[in-house]
Order: C-alpha cells, then structure tokens, then sequence
C-alpha cells in the first residue's frame, strides 16, 4: 500500500496554499505530520483522503490512483470528533452498518473493549469527555477496517492523560496492521508514537525523517528552528 505523492499542489483562488510536494510512505506504521500552524498539515492530509482535490500532481496508494474505493479503504478523525446525537454503542453500530459487518453486536462490544468504553455503552455519545469522545471517534473509524487511518490533532485540546489513552489506542490500532498519518504539534507525542517524521513548512515537506533522527538531529533549518522552540521530553 505504500502512497506515493507526486508534483502535489493546492491553490484556492490562485493562491497556492501547499506543494509541489513529493513524497512516499511505507506501509503500516505511524507516520507523524509536523510543522508551524499554517504549513499545510490539515490541507496536505484532506488531500491525500480525497476530501479535497489537488490542483496538480499525483497520489497513488499501492499504485492505484486515490479513487472512491481507495477512499472507502480510509479513514479519518479530526480534532474535534464528529459523533450522532446518540447512544455510544449507536455511533458504533451506524458505522458497522455501513460495512454490512456481520455480529454487529459482537464487533461493537470489541470495539467498545478496545475504547475502554464499554461501561458508557448506552450513555448519549455528546455527555462523553472530550478524550472518551474521541476515543469512541477512533473506534467509529476503526468500525470501517481501513486501511489507512488519518488523524488530525487527535489530542489537541486533551489533558496529559487523556492524551496518553489516545496515544494508548494509537498504538493498538497501528498493531492491528492500520497505516496511521498523525498530525501533531506536540513534539514528545511524535516521538512516542511515529516512527517518520514528514516536517511541513509554507506548504513544503522540507525534510521527511525517521524518528530517532528527527529529534536527534533535524535534517532542515526549519525543523531545527521549530523544535529549539519546544520541549521534547
Ligand atoms: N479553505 C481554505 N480557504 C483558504 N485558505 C485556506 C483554506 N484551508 C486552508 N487555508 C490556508 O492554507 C494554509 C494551510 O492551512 P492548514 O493546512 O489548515 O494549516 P495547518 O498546518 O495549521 O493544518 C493556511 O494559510 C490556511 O489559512
Ligand atoms: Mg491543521
């Protein structure tokens, strides 16, 4: 499934808002997306989801140019969790619905297990904390059996031990053989979680880094000057 990424360029009104960018992903793993508010993180990753559509270049996943069923084969959650104004265990449901999964009731409990939501079952999702929502989010996501599974600032606007449920859950679905694209500004979650690092700066990748690396030694100017700005523990 490795993504290839060629010549990819976005404008809005002519003004160009990210590339050319090129760029190449391994399958399975975590790759982390990093970089100043602004580089192009959200734009970059909608573009590789298909949510919007490039103004030039290629992306391909497994040679295949991103078409629907690629898109279906993905998955993605944002900062702030988009759940129905239901039950838990319904926000699971719906989503197995939509994969025709058989044992909907079988799969769902798995899944609430997994979310360390199961005692929350029929609770409206909308009471939930902000970290039990976007864990139910993730497991939603995970309902789809991506591929592939995009997370936009999962952790944002968490506590530290939300955060760390999160990174937990993170962890559990990569296991599971599900490709994870993070973006984060959280230097100490990059470096528990990713094992690359693609660094983002004005719309361009300015380096694209193994972990252990990137936070020994940045390959790029900007990435030096944005993590001498951070505490990386
Ligand atoms: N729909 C849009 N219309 C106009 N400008 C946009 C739009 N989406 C993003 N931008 C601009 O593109 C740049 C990159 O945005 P974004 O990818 O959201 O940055 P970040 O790295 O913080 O996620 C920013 O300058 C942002 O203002
Ligand atoms: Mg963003």
């Amino acid at each position: 499934m490795p993504l290839v990424v060629e010549g990819l360029r976005y404008a809005i009104a002519g003004r160009p808002l990210l590339g050319p960018v090129d760029l190449r992903l391994d399958h399975g793993g975590i790759t982390a997306v990093m970089g100043p508010n602004g580089a192009g993180k959200s734009v970059l990753l909608r573009l590789l989801h298909g949510l919007v559509r490039a103004s030039s270049g290629r992306i391909s996943w497994a040679g295949r140019a991103l078409d629907d069923g690629i898109r279906r084969r993905q998955a993605m959650v944002f900062q702030k969790p988009v759940l129905l104004r239901r039950s838990v265990a319904a926000n699971i449901d719906f989503a197995l619905k939509l994969r025709a999964v058989p044992d909907i009731a079988g799969r769902r409990d798995e899944l609430m297990r997994l979310a360390r939501l199961d005692h929350v079952a029929q609770r409206p999702a909308r009471v939930l904390s902000g970290g039990e929502q976007q864990r139910l989010a993730i497991v939603r996501a995970l309902a789809l059996e991506p591929d592939v599974l995009f997370l936009d600032e999962p952790t944002a606007s968490l506590d530290p031990a939300a955060t760390l449920a999160i990174e937990d859950l993170a962890k559990t679905v990569r296991d599971r053989g599900v490709k994870i694209i993070l973006i984060t500004h959280d230097a100490g979650q990059a470096r528990r979680l990713a094992d690359d690092i693609v660094f983002l700066h004005g719309g361009r990748v300015t380096e694209h880094t193994p972990a252990t690396r990137f936070f020994e030694r940045p390959a790029s100017a900007e990435a030096a000057a944005f993590l001498a700005g951070k505490i990386v523990l």
